[in-house]
């Protein structure tokens, strides 16, 4: 098991390249199960978790050709309709073979995905959608069955946003008859990069970026060329390394559209930055002011972010109150940080954190992938050493990190 190593103290200065989006990388390599034409796919990110779905795609019949960061699917001689336990119980964006599979050839038998570490994370809403578009779903020994001849297009209002609820609906909606609307659809970036390819392979979908989709079906999609978003989350992700540790970087190949909420945080925690058309410069001297904030679907604070956040949090001039709404137990990483000498105190979705002078370097050990990656942060602004144990979680949605930022001067090495 791969631990990092981390000298903290270090500023962090020179220039970070932002890969493609994991959690738009997924969706769409899932939706190359909906045609038998070619998907040319590049700026796909190298995670752990997009060799998991290519693994399971494959598995399946889907031809994957790989040259770098650029990928070629073909669905044309797909023979397997399921997504067996032993992959899905690694990876719970697995469900998103269930919607294209189902649409496709009008059967499919998925694994139910486990829960996390950060909730129980139930796929109740993908299972009432698909029944709502016709779809005979039973549950057996872990697997859902799932069965229809044609999908036939239906009016859906899912109970709560969901992200990959929404991408399965959408991907399923775009081959049934007729036409569904999707009501309180997830408005993530993620999301519109998926529909925007799906209109690129001939699907008809209004409302895009909207909580209201509206989906013609198609007899069938063809192939199309994708790229993927870049990471709205990495690139997040290194401005608040670089807000905790003090420094001036330039983030390349990211956007500066789609995380307004996170930037107007960062302004406030003292970060300035510059942004050109596809870059962000960030500079950071003297110390973060704390910030506070409760997470919420998009476009508000994503979750996904709440942990790195809460890293800059602990060594802030000051207080904060930070409020988790999406998931139930998405504070692993705050024993972890208080064993850095953090001070902060949970009372049910609410963490109270009390800025300290300093945080010193100690054992701790990554929960999940966002948590990992608030340890590095919170190790890189320590005074000392930081081991991170169990840092797969880490890889999972990271590419490189530790590269990128031994890059930028930060003192950090994988111990095997
Ligand atoms: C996606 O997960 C992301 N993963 C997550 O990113 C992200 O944290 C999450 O959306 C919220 O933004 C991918 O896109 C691959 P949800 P997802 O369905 O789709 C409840 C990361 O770090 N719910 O939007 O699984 C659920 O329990 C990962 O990259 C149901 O109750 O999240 C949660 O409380 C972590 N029933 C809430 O809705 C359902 O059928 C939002 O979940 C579906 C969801």
């Amino acid at each position: 098991m791969d631990k990092l190593q981390v000298v903290g103290g270090k500023r962090l200065e020179g220039e970070i390249v932002i890969s493609g989006a994991k959690n738009a990388a997924l969706p769409i390599l899932c939706a190359g199960l909906l045609t038998s034409g070619d998907l040319e796919l590049s700026n796909v990110p190298r995670l752990h978790d997009v060799k998991t779905i290519l693994k399971l795609l494959a598995q399946t019949g889907l031809a994957v050709s790989q040259d770098d960061e650029k990928l070629t699917l073909n669905g044309s001689a797909i023979t397997t309709l399921e997504a067996p336990y032993e992959l899905v119980k690694t990876m719970r964006a697995s469900i998103l073979v269930l919607g294209p599979l189902l649409a496709r050839f009008g059967e499919a038998k998925v694994s139910l995905p486990g829960g996390c570490a950060i909730g129980s994370r139930p796929v109740d809403q993908h299972i009432k959608g698909l029944q709502a578009l016709g779809a005979e779903i039973t549950i057996e020994g872990g697997y859902i069955y799932a069965k229809c001849k044609k999908l036939k297009g239906a009016r859906i209002r899912t109970d709560m946003i969901t992200v990959t609820g929404t991408e399965n609906l959408l991907m399923a909606a775009t081959l049934a008859d007729g036409e569904t609307i999707l009501e309180n659809a997830a408005r993530e970036p993620e999301v519109t990069d998926l529909a925007n390819l799906l209109v690129a392979m001939g699907a008809k979908i209004e409302g895009i970026g909207t909580d209201r989709l509206v989906i013609q079906g198609v007899a069938e999609l063809h192939g199309a060329k994708h790229a993927v978003i870049s990471d709205r989350i990495e690139a997040a992700t290194f401005l608040c390394a670089v807000a905790a540790t003090g420094g001036d970087i330039l983030l390349k190949n990211t956007r500066t559209d789609y995380f307004d909420v996170a930037l107007d945080k960062l302004r406030e925690i003292g970060l300035v930055m510059t942004m050109g058309p596809a870059s962000i410069r960030a500079q950071m001297g003297g110390r973060p002011k704390p910030v506070s904030f409760r997470t919420t679907e998009y476009p508000g604070f994503p979750t996904d972010m709440q942990a790195q956040f809460m890293a800059v949090d602990t060594i802030a001039s000051g207080s904060s109150r930070i409020t988790e709404t999406i998931f139930e137990n998405r504070f692993m990483h705050v024993q972890e940080m208080n064993r850095l000498g953090a001070s902060i105190q949970t009372e049910g979705n609410t963490a109270h954190v009390k800025g300290v002078d300093r945080l010193v370097g100690a054992p701790v050990m990554a929960t999940d992938l966002r948590a990992s990656a608030s340890l590095v942060i919170a190790a890189m602004a320590a005074q000392g050493t930081t081991i991170i144990d169990r840092i797969y979680h880490l890889d999972r949605g990271y590419d490189r990190m530790e590269v990128k930022l031994s890059a930028v001067g930060a003192d950090i090495v994988r111990i095997k």
